[in-house]
């Protein structure tokens, strides 16, 4: 009989595989994996983020349970929905941020970014966004758009996006200060900030290098965009939700986003994304 990862590649796309090891998983238990024949491995990847309370985690086994046994319809479209609208509550209450916001649900990290780009773009009447080289905001178009990750270059960037070198202190010709700079200078010629919708980053760079900006750096940007009326999206889809210490990774450097884009650890290994922002944009 053929093994899983053979019979994984005669069943399941190519597209989206990323593997980086010979693993083939049959299950999982707390901080484990079970490989297939068995073997227990102690599991370092969280599976690239969804799994923060690891698997099968009682909380989580009891919240699903109860969400079937009961469920408030399938939907958000045509009524409220009990666990969907105290979801939101909670996340408000958690998450900083200025005047009156609202709560949008979806499936992926990816539709989440994508829906800030759509609802950013129909508020301001802005189509220019502002992200960074290296960062991944997902693989739905909206998303990929505005990613600057390496691995994307089949994909081309929406039209109209300016893609910043990310502050990294293992490169200083990208400090800080040459990133604001360069900002500036962007602003002043090809890239005017009263088209540009907002800015798209993630709070610490992720897939594209684990990559910790440098202090202050966050806050300057924001400076540099409120002054434009240019909305801050903070990506917290992998960093989010205690990973980094903090509730939100952004809390680190005191930043107040315009909007917050959560995913992964949201669910908890189930389908679900979220983003915060003010009303008046939602
Ligand atoms: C920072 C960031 N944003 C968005 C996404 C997309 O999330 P998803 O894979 O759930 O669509 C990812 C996925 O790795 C991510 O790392």
């Amino acid at each position: 009989m053929s093994n899983l990862r053979e019979r994984d590649a005669a069943t399941i796309a190519q597209i989206g595989k990323l593997r980086f090891s010979p693993l083939s998983v049959v299950g999982g238990q707390g901080n484990r994996l079970i490989e297939e024949g068995g073997r227990s491995l102690l599991d370092l990847s969280g599976s690239a983020g969804p799994a923060i309370l690891g698997y099968g985690h009682p909380a989580i086994i009891e919240a699903v349970e109860a969400s079937i046994r009961d469920m408030a319809g399938a939907s958000l479209l045509l009524y409220p929905n009990e666990p969907a609208v105290s979801l939101a509550e909670r996340l408000l209450a958690i998450t900083p941020g200025n005047g009156e916001r609202r709560v949008w649900f979806g499936h992926s990290g990816s539709d989440a970014n994508d829906c800030a780009v759509r609802v950013l773009q129909a508020a301001t009447g802005r189509s220019r966004f502002i992200s960074f080289i290296g960062s991944y905001h997902g693989n739905l178009s909206g998303s990929m758009g505005i990613s600057g990750h390496t691995a994307m270059t089949h994909t081309l960037p929406r039209p109209g996006v300016l893609l910043l070198p990310y502050p990294d202190p293992y490169r200083p010709q990208f400090s800080a200060e040459a990133v604001l700079a360069l900002l500036d200078y962007q602003f002043e010629t090809t890239c005017p900030p009263h088209q540009v919708a907002a800015v798209f980053i993630e709070p610490l760079m992720s897939d594209g290098g684990l990559i910790v900006p440098p202090p202050g750096f966050l806050k300057a940007l924001q400076e540099r965009c409120r002054r434009h009326g240019i909305r801050i999206v903070v990506d917290e889809v992998k960093v989010g939700l205690a990973r980094s210490g903090m509730m939100h990774c952004f809390q680190h450097e005191g930043l107040t986003p315009d909007l917050v884009v959560f995913g992964k650890g949201i669910g908890g290994g189930l389908p679900l994304s979220a983003v915060i922002g003010p009303k008046e944009i939602m």
